[in-house]
């Protein structure tokens, strides 16, 4: 039987196998049994393969992007043929994968099926909302729809595996990145990390709707010095398990089959080359099973990073590490051959990387049918499909925050009231591109839905008309006449201004987080028209704009809401849809207050407005313009204090927290109801306060509804110096409230013994 046969014959039997074994460990991509029910049949696969082979398992090249359509350069399809090549990323549509799938599987000795990568980050070609403000939504059931939604669109486009979700906690919005996170807190972001993992792979990887998850970055990649991206990262351990791990773990336990190593040195080592946390951590403590893929050319960077001379350096202190699979540098197919064979690397140790990529492979159901994931006619029907396009909108709506809505000559501007005349101004207002946001993936920027047409939409009855007033860079103010011009014959002026989508994203550190341009003079001006001013940010990070925000009336972070922002925003506006969206990250009032946080330390010398030498700055206060979990609608929500189930718990009860929360506005409104708590002495130092929990709940004009929470010794632990995982005795406050600011509070105690 040729070798090729063999694997077909082995295939589908282990496909069978696999399918139980991931349907009984459902969601678990850890090493658990459902691993070792099926390494017996990767172990015979293996059995078949050269080393060269086993190489190109390790291996993952790009594909490329032409006016055509995706090419991959010749001496990359050679080495699939060659079979020293099991990767690809980058390319889709079913007709390429397909051609690419055939050369794996049909021309290359053995056959083995190419795993298809690419970032869905954000939806594939239907665009949700960039992550950063998806999370402001707090809705995790939502976040879960958009990762199905995006894995289905990119799996009916031929792919099966996405660099996604990234979960990296980052504080400091001058790193251009922080888009593609959850924000601030290991809480929040350990909750949405989870729903995207399991909404990327559903509840069986070998359904063909489905994609392998990535977890990225690994680790730490959000807190690089000075918010320069790449650049180092230094932190305690203490300090990583206590705030950057949990996502990390969380969408592990989720069941992420593969997790992408960090550009960053973090503990003084490159993440890449980083055997503690690669290898003592990940696969050891954490227990992860799947394959750990390196970033971008990471491999070869080590040599920069300076803990490698050459390329063949490179390889065998990554490999070693913990790394399995190389992207881009070509390292481990060209150097890993020689180095097993001078006994720098170990045989064994190729064959447990091979493994862990097959395991995927197998999970994916393509030794089954390497062509699942390629199907012309489900491509035609799953993309844009109205559900999901529904989708879009919705999520949208849910990711807008807004953050102030003040009185103007006695009443407040929005939602707006049957305005005959509207001036829709700046440079995002009709404008398609830049609303999709950094890494949009294969998004096409012609069906963006524009907040001029979403306007022209929504308000069938008011005349609407549009000037571009200024460009993103660009002092160009000869837009202004005819801004202001608009701006005095309507009832209201809606501004769009923030960053176009080249101003986020990776490579895109900013060390002045302020409106670039003339876009704050543009604002002011139109302000001072004494007209109403509904102020759009619409960026992907936490921009500075503390001036402007003192001067105007109402405030939205409108963010780049892809495919439909024009539908939302404008919804919203109208009252349509009544905002709803938090702050999963904290507004600073200017960049040297970065990285700030909710979550701070006491320190010795908290603030006294008394004392000078308390904790403070000479030029600015220490508070942010706006914090954590903040964010209004058209509601207004008053709470009680919490009252508890009792006044102190043993380390196996059940606190239960309740709160009544009464809508006091004029109309019926959704509210995250949120609960922090503050472990006010133990052996290490505590932040002033953690959230523990959150809760949706609509609450009717007039009504009031009950919230209830429960604590446990879980919610309570930490690492202490020892770095072990523990609860500590002693007292606690609780506080619950509509955000880490405003909340009302109260006490108990967590008491040792039963
Ligand atoms: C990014 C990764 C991404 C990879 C592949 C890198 O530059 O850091 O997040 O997954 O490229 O596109």
């Amino acid at each position: 039987m040729r070798l090729k046969d063999q694997i077909e014959h082995i295939a589908p039997v282990v496909a069978g196998i696999l399918m139980m074994a991931t349907l009984s460990s459902c969601g678990s991509g850890r090493s658990s049994g459902g691993e070792n029910s099926f390494r017996e049949k990767t172990d015979s696969v293996l059995a078949l393969m050269t080393l060269e082979e086993k190489l190109g398992q390790l291996t993952l090249y790009t594909s490329y992007w032409d006016v055509t359509g995706p090419v991959m350069r010749d001496d990359y399809v050679e080495e699939i043929r060659a079979g020293r090549c099991g990767n690809i990323f980058n390319a889709h549509t079913v007709t390429y994968n397909r051609s690419l799938q055939e050369i794996a599987v049909e021309e290359s000795r053995l056959g083995i099926p190419l795993l298809f990568g690419y970032d869905v980050i954000h939806g594939h070609k239907t665009i949700f909302p960039t992550p950063l403000a998806e999370a402001c939504s707090w809705d995790t059931a939502l976040i879960k729809r958009s990762a199905r939604y995006g894995a289905m669109e990119a799996a009916a486009s031929g792919l099966n595996w996405t660099f996604a979700p990234m979960v990296d906690i980052s504080r400091d919005p001058r790193w251009g990145r922080i888009t593609e996170g959850n924000g601030e807190d290991p809480y929040l972001a350990s909750r949405i990390a989870e729903a995207r993992v399991m909404g990327t792979q559903g509840e069986d990887l070998a359904d063909p709707l489905t994609l392998a998850a990535c977890v990225k970055h690994f680790a730490g990649y959000g807190a690089p010095v000075a918010g320069r991206d790449y650049n180092t990262v230094d932190m305690s351990e203490l300090h990583f398990r206590q705030v950057y791990l949990p996502p990390y773990k969380a969408a592990l336990d989720a069941g992420a089959v593969t997790v992408m190593a960090a550009f960053n040195d973090i503990f003084g080592v490159p993440s890449h080359a980083n055997k503690f946390l690669l290898t003592n951590l990940l696969k050891e403590e954490l227990g992860f099973g799947g394959f750990v893929v390196a970033d971008y050319s990471g491999v070869e960077q080590v040599i920069p990073h300076g803990v490698a001379e050459n390329r063949r350096s490179a390889a065998e202190i990554t490999f070693n590490a913990g790394l399995d699979m190389d992207m881009q540098s070509g390292i481990f197919v060209e150097q890993l051959g020689a180095a097993v064979k001078e006994g720098a690397v170990k045989m064994e140790d190729i064959d447990e990387a091979v493994r862990r990529i097959l395991q995927v492979k197998f999970r994916l159901g393509l030794f089954d049918d390497p062509y699942r994931y390629l199907d012309t006619t489900r491509e035609n029907s799953i993309i844009y499909s109205a559900e999901i396009m529904e989708h879009a909108l919705e999520s949208a709506r849910k990711s807008i925050v807004l953050l102030k809505n003040e009185p103007l000559r006695g009443r407040k501007i929005l939602p707006l009231k049957n305005p005959g005349r509207i001036a829709v101004i700046g440079p995002l207002a009709d404008n398609q591109l830049d609303l999709l946001g950094s890494w949009h993936a294969a998004g096409d920027h012609n069906k963006v839905v524009t907040l001029l047409r979403g306007m022209k939409t929504h308000f069938p009855g008011s005349e609407i008309n549009y000037a571009k007033g200024c460009d993103f860079y660009s002092t160009d103010r000869s837009g202004f006449d005819e801004a202001v011009r608009l701006t005095q014959n309507s009832d209201v002026a809606i501004l769009a201004i923030g960053e176009n989508q080249a101003q986020s994203g990776e490579a895109a550190s900013r060390s002045d987080l302020g409106l670039t341009g003339v876009q704050e003079e543009l604002a002011q001006l139109l302000i001072s028209t004494g007209k109403p001013v509904v102020i759009l940010l619409m960026a992907e990070r936490m921009l500075t704009f503390e001036k402007l925000d003192n001067n105007a009336q109402a405030v939205l972070n409108a963010w780049h809401l892809g495919t439909r922002a024009g539908d939302a925003i404008a919804q919203v506006l109208a009252g349509d849809y009544n905002p709803s969206g938090k702050l999963a990250m904290t507004i600073p009032r200017n960049v040297g207050q970065v990285p700030i946080f909710y979550n701070y330390k006491n320190t010795g010398r908290p603030l006294d407005p008394q004392n000078m030498y308390t904790t403070k700055y000479l030029d600015v206060e220490n508070a942010p313009l706006y914090p954590f979990g903040h964010g209004i609608g058209y509601s207004a929500f008053e709470y009680s204090n919490p009252t508890l189930s009792d006044t102190s718990i043993s380390m196996k009860d059940t606190l239960r927290v309740n709160t009544r929360v009464t809508n006091e506005g004029p109309a019926d409104g959704h509210e995250i109801v949120q609960l922090y708590i503050r472990d006010l002495t133990a052996s290490v130092t505590r932040p002033v306060k953690e959230l523990k929990g959150f809760r949706h709940v609509f609450i009717p004009a007039g009504k009031t509804v009950k919230v209830e929470f429960m604590l446990t010794v879980e919610d309570l632990k930490f690492y202490n110096q020892e770095l072990e995982y523990i609860a500590e005795p002693g007292a606690f406050k609780i506080f619950v409230g509509t955000s880490s600011e405003k909340t009302r509070e109260s006490e108990f105690k967590l008491i040792q013994g039963t």
